[in-house]
C-alpha cells in the first residue's frame, strides 16, 4: 500500500521529530495532540529545526516552505480518518494508548496501518485492542529523529507480512535505516543500551569513577558521541528508570534493575536536561 499520508499522534520530542522526517520524504502529515498549545509547540519546534538546517545550508528557503505546507495541525481525531499510517508517539503509558487505539479504529479506514513509537511497550497488548492486530506494527525512531539514521520495526506474531513490508519501506523512505526486530521488550537498542546506561549509574553510585571519568571512559575509550551518563540526561531519567522497570518486569535479571541512585534522583526530579537538572547542571 502507498503511504501518502501519515497521522502524527503526539506532537512532542519525538512526535515533531518524525512529523519531520515524514514530510521532508514528500509525504503528507497532520499532527494530532490533545491541546492545541501543544499542537502549537510541535509545529514551532519543527519550524525551529528546519530554520536549522536553512542557516547551515543543508536546506534551501523553499524546500523549508514546501516541507511545512505538508504539515497540519489537529487536536480533532476525526480529521486523521483518510490517513494511510498513523504513527503514535503519545505518552509512554499502556493505558491511555490504548484508549488512543480504540478511538482511532473506529475512526480512520479500515485499510490504515498503526504503528506505535513506543521504546518498551508491548505491540501486541495495544494492537489486540484494536480490530487489525494484522495491521499493527511497532517504527520505533530514535532522538534526535532528525538526526539519528535508524528505525526499528517491529513485527508481533499477529503483524501481516504486508503491513511489516509496507512499514519497512516506508522507514526506508523517510531516509532511515531499517532493524527488522521482533515484539520484545526493549526491541534490539533498548535491550541492550538500558542495562549499559544502568550499569554507568550503579559505578558511580559505587565510586568507581566520577561523572565526568565516566563519561570520558566511554567517549575517548569507544568513540560513542555521548558519555552514558550525559546520554541518560539526554533521554530523561525518569524514561530509562521507566525502561528499566518494564525490563527487569519481564526478564527478572538484575542488570535491567534500577540501582537506588536513579531512582532518588527521579523522585527528586532530577530528569535530565529538560528538567534543567540531572547528573549535569543545565540551569544556564
Ligand atoms: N534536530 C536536528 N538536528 C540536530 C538536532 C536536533 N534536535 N540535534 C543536533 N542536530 C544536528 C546538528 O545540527 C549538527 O548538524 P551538522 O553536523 O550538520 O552541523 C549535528 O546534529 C551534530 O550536532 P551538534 O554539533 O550540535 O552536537 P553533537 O555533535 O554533540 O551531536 C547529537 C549531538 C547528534 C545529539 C550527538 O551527541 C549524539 O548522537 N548523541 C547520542 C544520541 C543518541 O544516542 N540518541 C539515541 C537515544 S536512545 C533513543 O532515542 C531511544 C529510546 O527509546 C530511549
Amino acid at each position: 500500500m502507498a503511504i501518502t499520508k501519515v497521522g502524527m499522534c503526539g506532537l512532542g520530542q519525538m512526535g515533531s521529530g518524525i512529523a519531520e522526517v515524514v514530510a521532508k520524504a514528500g509525504v503528507t502529515v497532520i499532527g494530532y495532540d490533545v491541546e492545541d498549545q501543544f499542537v502549537q509547540k510541535g509545529l514551532g519546534r519543527i519550524n525551529k529545526s528546519l530554520s536549522k538546517a536553512v542557516e547551515k545550508g543543508k536546506l534551501d528557503e523553499s524546500t523549508k516552505g514546501e516541507v511545512l505546507g505538508r504539515i497540519t495541525g489537529t487536536t480533532n481525531l476525526n480529521d486523521l480518518a483518510d490517513c494511510d499510517l498513523i504513527i503514535e508517539a503519545i505518552v509512554e503509558n499502556l493505558e491511555p494508548k490504548i484508549e488512543l487505539y480504540k478511538k482511532l479504529d473506529g475512526i480512520v479506514k479500515k485499510e490504515a496501518i498503526f504503528a506505535s513509537n513506543t521504546s518498551s511497550l508491548s505491540i501486541i497488548e495495544m494492537g489486540a485492542t484494536t480490530n487489525r492486530p494484522d495491521q499493527f506494527c511497532g517504527l520505533h525512531f530514535f532522538n534526535p529523529v532528525p538526526v539519528m539514521k535508524l528505525v526499528e520495526v517491529i513485527k508481533t506474531v499477529a503483524t501481516s507480512d504486508a503491513t511489516f513490508e509496507t512499514a519497512r519501506q516506508f522507514g526506508e523512505k523517510v531516509g532511515k535505516v531499517v532493524v527488522s526486530c521482533a515484539d520484545s521488550p526493549g526491541f534490539v537498542v533498548n535491550r541492550l543500551l538500558v542495562p549499559y546506561l544502568l550499569d554507568a549509574i550503579r559505578a558511580l553510585e559505587a565510586g568507581v569513577a566520577t561523572k565526568e571519568d565516566i563519561d570520558n571512559g566511554m567517549k575517548l575509550g569507544c568513540g560513542h558521541p555521548m558519555g552514558p551518563l550525559e546520554l541518560t540526561d539526554f533521554i530523561g531519567l525518569d524514561t530509562i528508570y521507566y525502561i528499566g522497570e518494564i525490563l527487569f518486569a519481564e526478564f527478572k535479571q538484575h542488570h535491567y534493575a534500577s540501582p537506588p541512585l536513579l531512582k532518588s534522583m527521579v523522585k527528586a526530579g532530577y530528569l535530565g536536561r529538560k528538567a534543567g537538572r540531572g547528573f549535569y547542571d543545565y540551569s544556564k
